[in-house]
């Protein structure tokens, strides 16, 4: 039975993984930190939770020694929007907060997951059907981050042996917490606007393609890549993986089937425009597929029914219906 400690809990990823190990590892063998976002009353009232900033490697070494912990989901992170903002507070979590963990894996023996993400990639790298293995220059400091996390990751395995795995993810679209700071977070704000007002102004401008994954999705990914048995993985770190890619008029249409009323206005963001131009269409994700079987469930009309029913449901327990 492992035993898990889980990063940055609190965040978009973390707060539908943790629950999700939860029920697959028991509660008590699920350990859940964050830096300074209070954890819901659910996520408390559920298993062990622990404040610990990742850049402060003593206190994770006494988490990881507290619980005997063996297999560690790095998930604390700033997101590309946020580290344009303060690019050297990103480097310091993102890197330093990885190099730690990764410590942690050598002295206690943890395997390691790691997400990495599209922006990864840069203004060189082919657009379409961007390969597992190819040019890879980003022009963000979340991107650089997450590019030297893959290579430290790979370096971790071979030079001591360390189980490390991940994916590069796509824009991730769930209903439970929003994301923070990412470029691709239109895609979730978007809903919540449709169901409020009826309309939403869209920051990156029409055209605008980009990989996206149903979170439920890349929960799911997560844990399989983690339950892979190892001669199974060539690549081990860094997959590939998407499920659908679309531009937001795209996701605009879909939505305005189930809300016919819904309108979509633009007002480009220069900052975040930049960086999503700088990013794939759409990646081959077909490493992850051979070799540990990855298959999406979600597709574009399938992810916008359940985040419009999960998030109608969510919005009439917040506020009410309009009816008496
Ligand atoms: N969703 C992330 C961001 O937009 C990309 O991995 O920053």
């Amino acid at each position: 039975m492992r035993k898990i400690l889980i990063t940055g809990a609190t965040g978009q990823i973390g707060s539908d993984l943790t629950p999700a190990l939860q029920r697959r590892y028991g509660n008590d063998n699920v350990i859940a930190s964050g830096r300074k976002t209070r954890p819901t009353s659910t996520m408390l009232a559920a298993g062990p939770f622990e404040f610990v900033d990742v850049r402060n490697f003593q206190a994770l070494d006494k988490i990881v020694r507290k619980y005997q912990i063996d297999t560690i989901f790095h998930l604390a992170s700033i997101l590309s929007a946020a580290g344009e903002a303060r690019p050297q507070h990103a480097w310091d979590v993102n890197t330093n907060g990885l190099y730690n963990v990764l410590e942690l894996g050598r002295l206690h023996g943890c395997a390691i997951f790691f997400p990495s993400s599209i922006g990864a990639f840069g203004p060189s790298t082919p657009p379409d059907n961007t390969p597992q293995e190819t040019i890879q220059r980003p022009r963000t400091i979340y991107g650089i981050s997450k590019l030297s996390g893959e290579l430290l990751c790979d370096y971790y395995h071979i030079r001591f042996g360390v189980d490390t795995r991940g994916l590069r993810f796509p824009g991730l679209i769930s209903h439970e917490t929003l994301p923070g700071g990412g470029t691709t977070d239109y895609a979730v704000e978007i809903f919540y606007a449709a169901l409020r007002d009826r309309k939403y102004c869209c920051f990156l401008r029409r055209g605008t393609f980009l990989d996206m994954m149903y979170l439920k999705d890349a929960i799911r990914a997560a844990i399989e890549l983690m339950e892979a048995k190892p001669d199974q993985l060539i690549h081990r770190n860094a997959y590939n993986v998407t499920a659908m890619s679309f531009a937001p008029e795209n996701l605009a249409a879909e939505i305005k089937k189930m809300i016919p009323d819904f309108t979509m206005s633009y007002k480009v963001d220069p900052i975040r425009q930049a960086i999503a131009d700088s990013w794939p269409n759409k990646m081959d994700d077909s490493a992850a597929r051979l070799e540990w079987g990855w298959r999406p469930q979600y597709d574009l009309p399938a992810m916008s029914r359940d985040m419009i029913a999960k998030l109608s449901r969510k919005m009439e327990d917040l506020y009410g219906t309009d009816e008496t």
